[in-house]
C-alpha cells in the first residue's frame, strides 16, 4: 500500500502538470485569437475603404470637352447654344449627362463660351434673337450677349467658361458654379 505522503506528493505532482497545461492551453488560446484578429482587421481593411469611398470622395465633374472648330465658331454673329456630354462621379455612381453652354463674342470680337445654368436659382438660361439678350423663364434675368446682368434677380452675371485651343478645335472647361453669391464660386 502506498504511503499516504507519497499518494499526495503524487496528486500534487499531477495537479502542478495540469495546471502548466492548462495555462499553455489558454496562452495558445490567447495567441491564436489574437492572430485571427489582427487578420480580421487586415482583411477589412480594403472592405472599410470601399463602404466609405463615397464619403471619402467628393463629387466631381470638371472636364474639358470639345464644342466645334475655331474657324466655324469664329463666323458666329449671335450666342450658339451647344451640348456637350459630362460625366459626373458620385461616390460609386458614374452619372453621364447633357449640359448647354452658349458660345458667344465678348464686345472686342473675342469667342467667349458661357454655362447656360442661371447663378440665380440654376434655370437653363436661353438666347433670345428678338430681344438680343439672355433670358432665364424661371424670373425674367436677363443679360447681355457677353453674360452681363441687364436686370432681374440673379446676383451676378452669366458664369463665363474656362476655354483653349488644341489644334483646330476649341475646348471648353464645364464646371458648376454655387447659386445665389454674387461671386462666381466653383463647386464640382
Ligand atoms: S432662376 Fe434664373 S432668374 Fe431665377
Amino acid at each position: 500500500m502506498d504511503h499516504p505522503e507519497e499518494m499526495l506528493g503524487g496528486k500534487t505532482a499531477e495537479i502542478s502538470q495540469e495546471g502548466c497545461d492548462g495555462r499553455r492551453r489558454s496562452f495558445l488560446g490567447l495567441l491564436l485569437g489574437a492572430g485571427a484578429a489582427g487578420v480580421g482587421a487586415l482583411l477589412s481593411v480594403p472592405l472599410f475603404r470601399f463602404i466609405l469611398h463615397p464619403l471619402l470622395t467628393t463629387t466631381s465633374s470638371s472636364s474639358w470637352k470639345e464644342i466645334g472648330t475655331v474657324e466655324d465658331l469664329a463666323s458666329i454673329t449671335s450666342p450658339v447654344k451647344k451640348l456637350v456630354k459630362i460625366e459626373q462621379r458620385d461616390g460609386w455612381r458614374k452619372i453621364v449627362s447633357e449640359k448647354a453652354l452658349y458660345v458667344s463674342k465678348d464686345a472686342t470680337g473675342r469667342l467667349c463660351v458661357f454655362s447656360s445654368v442661371c447663378p440665380h436659382l440654376g434655370c437653363s438660361i436661353a438666347w433670345h434673337d428678338e430681344k438680343s439678350n439672355f433670358v432665364c423663364p424661371c424670373h425674367n434675368g436677363q443679360f447681355t450677349a457677353d453674360g452681363k446682368l441687364l436686370e432681374g434677380p440673379p446676383p451676378r452675371g452669366m458664369d463665363q467658361l474656362e476655354i483653349k485651343v488644341e489644334g483646330d478645335m476649341l475646348v471648353v472647361h464645364y464646371q458648376n458654379f454655387r447659386q445665389l453669391v454674387p461671386h462666381k464660386e466653383v463647386i464640382a
